[in-house]
């Protein structure tokens, strides 16, 4: 027998190798007790929260909580079945509407995680004989949908708008074409400039898609994302987003105002072919979504949280993935894996939580220590982080 798990030898020794050193397995953490969206209690000790993606802070907010406890009560524990069927609730509908408003959008289609939602709509677009370029530092699900939807892919070089447009020009002028952006990449925290990029694929007759599950509820006056910050918001075709960053609970979802996108629900098999998510999941939702119109005062806090981090990290000689805070994303640059995951343990045992990773899903064989912020990290506690980034730093001799 031809074992298959075999593949994955190289990873399991990797893996062995650096456990031995006595480093602490980074991928297995486990928070035994969630104080707040800011402190947890990790391996028995109080632990700020900086790698949790929660950007707006809203798992812990009253009404949110509130409106998925009376849906939970008032429509069960889940709905055993696909939205095409005996899945739709009126809580689905209604989060649905929560986000035509939020975005000021004809159409909005909820799935049950940001991956399933580009799984499924880039997959649909985009068939046998179409093209969808990329972006290379693309997320996974952005991949996995081209390779579900058997599309030609082409990417091109991150962030690179001349060589997006070269890309363009190269293919036939009659073949659909789908460009795929991210607002903000979520491995350095960059911005995209989809200015530039959305008005070169208009030159070019593509369709575009902008995946906004770092900048929903942060970016833009009113946090609806890069595309609104950059003034290009009616000029994309298809928003894609997730519940599980800023909305604060689980799920995805695109918006749009093409005139025949509702027949997405019927062809989607992403979208029809798995149960829909529970009521209450939807009630926090679209409660979290409302309240994320009206957030100004969270997303300044947010901003001064990010440029303080930035610049206390920068000032102390950490090497960071962009000059300047351009999102609530900071990523300290480690110089390998082994040194990487010694920080990630001394900063855990310092009392602070931060993401390690790692190639494949880094660029350029990277090895990052993500910071996520969030809109209830308080001044004092950014003050206390950079403290704990300095004692660890020099503990392992990174600074
Ligand atoms: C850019 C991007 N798109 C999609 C997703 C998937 O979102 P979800 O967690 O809802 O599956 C992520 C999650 O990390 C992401 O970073």
């Amino acid at each position: 027998m031809n074992d298959l798990l075999s593949k994955f030898d190289p990873l399991i020794q990797e893996r062995e190798t650096l456990l031995a050193t006595g480093v602490k397995d980074p991928f297995s953490l486990v928070m035994e007790e969630v104080k707040s969206p800011t402190v947890a209690i990790c391996n028995g000790k109080e632990t700020i929260l900086l790698g949790t993606y929660n950007y707006m802070g809203m798992t812990f907010d009253d009404d949110v909580q509130q409106a998925g406890l009376t849906a939970l009560k008032d429509f069960g524990s889940g709905t055993t079945g696909s939205r095409v069927l005996n899945g739709t609730y009126s809580p689905h509908r209604d989060c649905e509407e929560a986000l035509k408003e939020f975005y000021g959008m004809d159409h909005a289609m909820v799935f049950s995680t940001g991956y399933q939602a580009n799984l499924g709509i880039i997959s649909t677009l985009a068939g046998k004989g179409d093209y969808v370029i990329l972006d290379i530092d693309s997320h996974a699900s952005i991949y996995d949908g081209c390779a579900m939807g058997n599309a030609e892919i082409v990417a091109f070089r991150h962030n690179d708008v001349e060589a997006l447009e070269k890309r363009l020009k190269r293919l036939p002028a009659e073949a659909g074409k789908l460009v795929v952006l991210e607002g903000v990449y979520s491995m350095l925290g960059d911005v995209a400039p989809l200015k530039e990029m959305i008005r070169v694929c208009k030159e070019n007759g593509a369709m575009t898609l902008v995946d906004e599950a770092h900048s929903m509820g942060f970016i833009g006056e009113n946090g609806r994302g890069v595309c609104e910050d950059q003034g290009v918001i009616d000029d994309v075709d298809f928003v894609i987003g997730t519940f599980s960053k800023s909305v604060g609970t689980v799920g995805g979802f695109c918006v749009s105002n093409h005139p025949k996108f509702e027949i997405m629900r019927l062809v989607c098999r992403p979208y029809v072919f798995t149960a829909s998510l529970p009521p209450s999941v939807m009630a926090t939702a679209s409660t979290s979504i409302r309240k994320l119109m009206h957030s100004g005062n969270k997303r300044a806090h947010l901003w001064e949280n990010s440029k303080k981090l930035h610049k206390g990290l920068r000032d102390l000689g950490f090497e960071l993935g962009t000059p300047e805070a351009q999102s609530a994303i900071i990523a300290v640059i480690m110089p390998d894996l082994e040194r990487g995951a010694m920080m990630w343990q001394a900063l855990l045992a310092e009392g602070l939580y931060v993401n390690l990773a790692r190639p494949p899903a880094t660029p350029a064989n990277m090895t990052l220590l993500r910071c996520s912020l969030c809109a209830e990290h308080t001044a004092e506690q950014v003050d206390q982080i950079l403290d704990m980034f300095a004692a660890a730093g020099k503990a392992v001799g990174a600074i």
